[in-house]
């Protein structure tokens, strides 16, 4: 303890001067690695990994072959090839950057399963200008698209915050920005048309790439598929002239978001509120469309997507890893209140032009949509990477996004600030992260989107080395994911979670049975599906063993799921009683 006095504020200090560093050069940073390796070229024994480098089991992927095809006619013979031979198949792009593993084929290890990677798979980027669409590659990635659209005078309105994603897989997991606006903040709510490779007859040649338009039924199966119907090999996505948007954060109090939620979300087409509960804060967004004469040039560079130095993300992990293991909550806080406030300063990475000079920040939606700065590299800056690189022992964390219809969303806040009241420093784990990311997602014909008027929040915290490990106050963590998942009504985004997230998951999707009937219309053999993508979709109950909830695999029913050793044990959640989290009890270690 007595070393970690000085050692907090003197990485805090390191921390904010190498930030600056990296803000006044603007360097980027080395790529990502790629999530396929393979023995041998091509060969027998790949593993695919995320971009995190653990999916939310931790177990590797293991796979037989990969395949990269770079045209459709390759796509096509590419699945012919899996048809033909009897083999599962599930598409990955060149980033990964989903949590759960439903990119990993196969049922019974490795055998048999056969990856498509859609990374050279990215060529063909078609603006219509005349009826104001674009059509592009499965694995074109996001920033390509959106630079290519606004060079030819038009936007896209709606993408997820992170533009380190490919086409094919943000619509495949139902990837959303924030908008009750329109169309809505859901991407697959713009997509006007999708091809899909899949199976075929042997006399069609076992594969066959059918063109899904948008009075189809089978779109809205096709928008927002988890890689279930087939390969998705190129999108039609519908844009609108391009526009400017003004953006003002106010950094204030929290005393009134469940009451303010939904006339906020209606008067800015892009609102969003980031709340720290431990702070009392709440960081409206005021953020609206402004007429594209209106002078300005901003961007947003989101800080969170900046290229960090190894250094610095070392420093934080190891600053978080000793706090952890010495249970101090007031370090945990104060890492909180710096970040908090050096995000204000920044006004959380928009920039009017070189730096941040004031509000409002006006720029084109090209660059105030989406960001992810550390994606990019000159390949000399090897110092530089995304703050979570695996291979970096930089930030390691989970993240757990719960979507809500609108109405049942005000419950949920109430109920969190019962539990933050008990203890706000409890609440400091999160705020260090982003707080909860609170956006809005309009009601969706996709099967597998949202049915009604949402409201989704992201929130993430500390996620150890070691599997075994229990965190400083995980039982709040689980606390709020089950009110939100069990009592309040929630989804898990797809692309997000810990595995109890998805538990009974289908009985929340009124069409769910539309998209399974689909699916087997689309796919009769099922070569698209996995064990992996079948535990997320299927399961009721989690077989339960040692620890199991101390990585969110199950939720605990005995002491012995939690860790006794450590002395965590079972208990009833606080404010919402029939949760069960595992809870560091001293009196255990008597
Ligand atoms: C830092 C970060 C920030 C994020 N921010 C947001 C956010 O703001 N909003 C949001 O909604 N999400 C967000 N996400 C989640 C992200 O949008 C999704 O994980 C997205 O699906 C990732 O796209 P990808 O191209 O990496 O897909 P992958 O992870 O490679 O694939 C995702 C799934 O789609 C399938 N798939 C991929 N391509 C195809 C294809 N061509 N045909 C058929 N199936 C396919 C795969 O099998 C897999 O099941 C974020 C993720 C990260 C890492
Ligand atoms: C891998 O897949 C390709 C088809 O893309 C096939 O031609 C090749 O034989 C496969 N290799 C192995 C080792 O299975
Ligand atoms: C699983 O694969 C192994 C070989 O990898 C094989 O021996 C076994 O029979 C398979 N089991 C099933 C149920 O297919
Ligand atoms: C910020 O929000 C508060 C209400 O919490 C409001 O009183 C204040 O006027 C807002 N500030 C701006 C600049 O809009
Ligand atoms: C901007 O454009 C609008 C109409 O598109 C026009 O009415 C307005 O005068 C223009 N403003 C400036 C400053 O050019």
């Amino acid at each position: 303890m007595a070393d970690s006095q000085w050692l907090l504020p003197a990485l805090l200090l390191l921390f904010l001067l190498l930030r600056m560093d990296s803000i006044l050069l603007r360097t980027a940073s080395m790529p990502p690695p790629s999530p396929v390796t393979c023995n041998s070229p091509g060969g027998d024994g790949c593993i695919l990994r995320n971009a995190y480098g653990a999916w939310n089991d931790r177990l590797d992927c293991h796979v037989q072959n990969v395949t990269y095809p770079s045209t459709e006619e390759e796509l096509r013979s590419a699945v012919a090839y899996a048809a033909r031979s009897g083999l599962n198949v599930k598409v990955v792009s060149k980033f990964s950057h989903t949590i759960p593993k439903l990119a990993c084929p196969g049922r019974n290890g490795s055998a048999d399963s056969f990856l498509i990677s859609t990374a050279n798979y990215a060529s063909t980027i078609d603006v219509d200008m005349t009826n104001l669409v674009v059509t592009a590659d499965a694995g074109v990635p996001l920033r390509e698209l959106i630079d290519r659209v606004e060079g030819q005078g038009l936007s896209l309105v709606a993408a997820p915050y992170w533009e380190g994603v490919s086409v094919g897989g943000l619509i495949s997991m139902g990837a959303h920005g924030s908008s009750w606006w329109g169309k809505g903040g859901a991407v697959h709510d713009h997509v006007v048309g999708i091809s899909l490779v899949v199976p075929a007859k042997e006399s069609e040649g076992f594969a066959k790439v059918i063109r899904i338009q948008a009075q189809d039924q089978l779109l809205n199966a096709a928008r927002v598929s988890l890689g279930m119907l087939g390969v998705i090999s190129k999108v039609k996505f519908s844009l609108e002239r391009r526009f400017k948007r003004s953006i003002t954060y106010n950094f204030t109090d929290d005393a009134r978001i469940e009451e303010t939620y939904m006339d906020h979300a209606m008067k800015y087409e892009f609102a969003d509120i980031a709340w720290y509960p431990s702070k009392h804060t709440a960081v409206y967004r005021y953020d609206n469309r402004v007429l594209l004469n209106t002078s300005g040039d901003g961007v947003y560079d989101f800080l969170g997507f900046q290229s960090n130095s190894v250094v610095v993300s070392k420093s934080v992990r190891a600053t978080e890893k000793s706090l952890e293991n010495a249970r101090n909550v007031d370090g945990k806080c104060v890492l909180a209140s710096t970040t908090l406030g050096y995000k204000k300063l920044i006004a959380n990475g928009l920039r009017n032009g070189l730096i941040f000079t004031g509000y409002p920040v006006i720029g084109h939606q090209g660059k105030m949509q989406t960001s992810g700065s550390c994606l990019y590299s000159p390949p000399s800056r090897t110092d530089l990477t995304c703050a979570w690189d695996p291979r970096v022992d930089g930030l390691f964390f989970y993240e757990t996004t719960a979507i809500f219809p609108a109405q049942r969303f005000a419950g949920f806040i109430q109920d969190v600030k019962k539990l933050r009241d008990v203890n706000p420093e409890n609440f400091c784990g999160v705020d260090i992260y982003n707080g909860f990311l609170i956006r809005f997602i309009k009601a969706s014909k996709a099967y597998l989107g949202q049915p009604e008027d949402s409201v989704a929040v992201d929130f993430n915290y500390y996620r150890a080395n070691d599997p075994s490990t229990p965190r400083l106050n995980q039982d709040v963590w689980e606390e709020v994911e089950q009110m939100a998942f069990f009592k309040h009504g929630a989804k898990p985004h797809w692309a997000k979670n810990r595995k109890l997230a998805f538990l009974n998951v289908r009985n929340k999707y009124p069409n769910f049975a539309k998209f399974m009937a689909a699916k087997k219309q689309l796919d009769p053999q099922n070569m698209f599906s996995s064990e992996w993508s079948d535990e997320i979709l299927f399961r009721n109950e989690a077989a339960k063993g040692d620890g199991c909830a101390l990585e969110g695999q199950c939720i605990c029913s005995e002491d012995s799921h939690c860790s006794p050793a450590k002395g965590y044990l079972c208990k009833a959640g606080l404010v919402y009683k029939e949760a069960r989290v595992c809870r560091y009890t001293q009196s255990s270690e008597a």
